[in-house]
């Protein structure tokens, strides 16, 4: 068994984190750290896991992480993850970050969506953890940077179009909606029950983070610069995202060829779903589960290619990827403790 540890385990994406863990064959949970709730069982603050789970919450301790643990995620904000990703490296520890804080090649592009980086030659030894990419390096990788929500369903829809270079990239257009847990756990008046409920709304318009997480990221693919337009949306559902993606085609392409291509692109990726045109992806389809699905249209009167990309935010978009990513790194199965087909309902 692997000894594992989940540093920031009372968040959302933490807590999903050990949901899943906990039913994973071939880990044994160690130490869970909390700021605000050390001392308490993960069972008492998440009633839900009472018959998986009763390790207490401690404060963060390195030496007792180093003694006990294999390998840590750390689901922490960015920023307070900087803080702490050093010393586990340094410690020896194999580290998967859940936050954005070793995402980026570039620092410079860091500095200006993030803040001042107190580590940054760890960016260069980070391998950004999207599986479908980047499987060779995340498996003898020993810090790997789990991607964003956003960019796990923006990326994977787009990264075969540029691949064939069958789009302008300059065209890009990404219209995506996310539930609240998106925004973590902490209270906060935008997330707020009332204020969320019965409504929907865009926000960070042309200033998301994730705008320059996406546009790194396929510029790689591309092999070319891309610069896009990203706008977020919160809807008032939990979990899940939903992504529609519209880019303009360079040639004369019909729905069936691309989706064609798409199939061939994901070959042996299981996590990828590529939907027949009469089912687009839901968010109900993916809830609870590891899955990104995707499907396409190309509308014939603008020469524009439509994707739709659906995910859970907190499986596929942070938790559940960031376990596939420790089943690569431990040469395990990709799909190990990550079966589940959902929730649906
Ligand atoms: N939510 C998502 O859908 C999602 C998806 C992809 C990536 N992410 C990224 O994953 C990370 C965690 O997100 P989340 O949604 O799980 O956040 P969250 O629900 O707000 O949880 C944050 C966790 O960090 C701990 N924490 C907060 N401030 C701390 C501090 N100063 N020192 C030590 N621990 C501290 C909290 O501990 P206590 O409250 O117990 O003190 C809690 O366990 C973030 O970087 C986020 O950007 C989130």
């Amino acid at each position: 068994m692997m000894n594992v540890s989940v540093v920031g385990a009372t968040g959302y994406t933490g807590v999903e984190l050990v949901r899943l863990l906990a039913d994973h064959p071939e880990v044994k949970l160690k130490t869970l750290t909390s700021n605000s709730f050390s001392e308490e069982k993960i069972s008492d603050i998440y009633p839900h896991l009472s018959t998986k789970i009763d390790i207490e919450c401690q404060k963060l301790n390195i030496e007792q992480l180093q003694e006990e643990s294999d390998v840590v995620f750390t689901a922490l904000p960015h920023g307070i993850s900087m803080t702490v990703v050093p010393k586990l490296v340094e410690a020896g520890l194999k580290v998967i970050d859940l936050s954005g804080d070793y995402r980026y090649q570039e620092l410079a592009k860091y500095e200006e969506w993030y803040q001042e980086h107190n580590s940054p030659q760890l960016l260069e030894q980070g391998v950004y953890g999207l599986p479908e990419l980047n499987r060779e390096q995340i498996a003898t990788s020993e810090l790997v940077a789990n991607p964003g929500c956003y960019p796990t369903a923006s990326i994977l829809a787009l990264a075969p179009l540029l691949d064939k270079g069958w789009i302008d990239q300059n065209s890009i257009i990404i219209d995506a909606k996310s539930g609240t847990t998106g925004a973590g756990r902490k209270v906060s008046l935008g997330t707020h029950f009332c204020e969320v409920d019965s409504s929907f709304k865009a926000y960070k318009v042309a200033n998301h983070r994730h705008t320059s997480e996406i546009e790194e990221k396929l510029s790689l693919v591309a092999d070319k610069e891309i610069n896009l337009s990203f706008t977020p949306h919160l809807l008032p559902i939990k979990r899940g995202i939903l992504a529609t993606i519209y880019a303009d085609l360079k040639e004369d392409l019909s729905s069936s060829t691309i989706i064609d291509y798409y199939r061939q692109f994901y070959k042996g990726d299981q996590f990828v779903r590529i939907m027949p045109g009469e089912r687009l992806p839901e968010i109900k389809f993916v809830a609870g589960s590891n899955y990104c699905d995707l499907g396409l249209e190309v509308d014939q009167a603008t020469g524009r290619v439509i994707i739709i990309s659906a995910i859970d935010n907190l499986v596929k978009g942070s938790a559940g990827q960031a376990i596939q990513n420790l089943n690569l790194m431990a040469g395990w199965r990709e799909d190990l403790g990550l079966e589940d087909a959902g929730l649906y309902l």
